[in-house]
């Protein structure tokens, strides 16, 4: 029986899955690593510590022959590589927020309606596109050393494979690919004076990229797929590859995905539409800071509790949290405000509040983030009819019956929520023709665990208040 390796390269950490042909999960193993915040709303990492982790990863698989391999990971970073293939800086992260005046920049250098009619979107600063420019801007020196530029999961590959390459779900991210003919766009190159030899090959999804080299402890010769940027993945690995299926991660990350036939542009330019890891395309709503304001309020104001304890307090307080709203724009927010200068807030405390409440208002405004993202998945068209949820907040009852209140529509859990690593091993599966097509991977071995039946919203007030409270907040923040 065929065996499958699925490597996610996240941002609090990677995770590696190995898979049989039957989807059943053989054996795991995860690694932390480090990111740096050396200003508010700037985000990097050491790409050395991604391939650090990912090495303890393998070691502890044991499992040197996989049949295949499929990469994925956190999309939209810039790892910057000079001549000897070395890297030049810390990656610049997706939840980074310094590329402003770079966006403006593109939009005025290549036009704003072509560059929305190439890449289907318009050029936002946790692209991958924008940061090359900063580095042309305010590093020119680090610039004039650069020769290669990968996406994160694309920097595992090249050192598992010793290949530059990528595939057209993550490349999507970047802000420079012709997301319509799923190619590089060579015109944007030209008018922006980058060249092409920087970008890696472009590959589909479920193709093979190269076979590995020997590193890491992986044997010669194994094919590595294509993968995909970890919602494309995660899609994958819940079976949301087909219109109607929509796909919520609960990572570090909030997003709202759902398969679409055409790549349109949406008008008013508040979701995403990509290319999707079946040859096809997907919309998708991201907020910044899902589990990760989740885990920002543990972290500082926790006191030492553990999520599940965070989670229990937070059942204590009532919904609505009786006139406490939270706010998530942590690091700004990119749906459905395309906002780097958002910020978080907590508004509405009175002497009655306790820490129940916090704790409850934090779930409620992430919970909130993920309903205006799929209001604006509907306003696209798709369907909620079924909602597949994924990611380490799928674990969590409290969380996943507030959603399903809130969307007014039941939640499927899967058997196997480690969404993008279990999507990228069945890319790989599908690379060397154990599957047809990923359609068919899906429907062979995606499965349902459980399914939350929503309640009658409480949460109607609350939202109201949610939604007014960003406006009144985006002024002071440009103070
Ligand atoms: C997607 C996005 C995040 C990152 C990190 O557009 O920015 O989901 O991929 O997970």
């Amino acid at each position: 029986m065929a065996k499958l390796l699925g490597i996610d390269v996240g941002t609090s950490g990677c995770k590696l899955l190995l898979v049989d042909e039957q989807g059943r999960v053989l054996k795991q193993a995860s690694a932390e690593y480090p990111l740096e915040v050396p200003q508010p709303l700037w985000s990097q990492q050491n790409p050395e510590d991604w391939w650090s982790g990912v090495q303890k990863c393998l070691a502890e698989l044991r499992e040197p022959s996989p049949d295949a391999i499929g990469v994925t990971g956190q999309m939209h970073g810039a790892v910057f590589l000079d001549e000897r293939l070395e890297v030049i800086r810390p990656a610049i992260l997706w939840n980074d927020q310094r590329t402003l005046e770079e966006c403006a920049q593109i939009d005025a250098r290549v036009g704003a309606a072509a560059v929305r009619e190439i890449t289907r979107n318009p050029p936002l600063t946790g692209f991958q596109l924008p940061k090359l420019l900063w580095l042309q801007n305010h590093e020119p020196e680090n610039f004039s050393r650069l020769r290669t530029v990968l996406l994160p999961k694309d920097y595992i590959r090249f050192k598992l494979t010793g290949g530059l390459a990528t595939e057209v779900s993550d490349a999507s991210g970047t802000g420079l690919l012709d997301v319509a003919g799923r190619r590089w766009s060579a015109e944007m190159v030209e008018i922006l004076g980058l060249q092409e030899a920087w970008f890696p090959e472009c590959h589909e999804s479920d193709e093979p990229s190269g076979e590995t080299n020997g590193q890491g402890g992986v044997t010669r010769g194994i094919p590595v797929v294509g993968g995909g940027g970890d919602q494309a993945a995660a899609a994958v690995g819940t079976g949301a590859v087909v219109p109607g299926v929509i796909s919520v991660s609960l990572g570090t990350s909030g997003v709202v995905f759902t398969s679409i036939d055409e790549p349109n542009y949406d008008a008013a330019g508040a979701a995403h539409t990509f290319c999707h890891a079946n040859r096809g395309w997907h919309a998708m709503g991201v907020m910044l800071s899902c589990g990760g304001a989740l885990r920002w309020f543990r972290d500082t104001l926790g006191g030492g509790r553990s999520y599940d304890q965070l989670a229990r307090e937070a059942s204590g307080a009532p919904a609505g949290c009786e006139g406490l709203t939270f706010l998530p724009y942590l690091a700004g927010e990119r749906c459905p405000h395309n906002d780097p200068l958002a910020r978080a807030a907590f508004a509405g405390l009175t002497l009655a509040h306790g820490f129940e409440h916090a704790a409850r208002s934090v779930f409620e405004g992430i919970s909130f983030g993920l309903l205006d993202c799929l209001n604006l998945m509907q306003r696209l068209g798709a369907s909620a009819d079924e909602v597949r949820v994924t990611g380490g907040g799928a674990r969590s009852s409290l969380w996943l019956q507030m959603l399903a209140d809130m969307f007014g529509t039941p939640l499927k859990t899967l058997e196997t929520d480690e969404g993008p690593a279990f999507g990228a091993a069945l890319l790989a599966g599908v690379g060397i023709g154990l599957w047809p097509d990923v359609r068919t991977a899906c429907s062979s071995v995606v499965r349902l665990k459980a399914e939350i039946a929503p309640r009658a919203s409480e949460y109607a007030e609350a939202y109201a208040r949610y939604r007014a409270l960003y406006p009144a907040t985006r002024a002071w923040n440009r103070l």
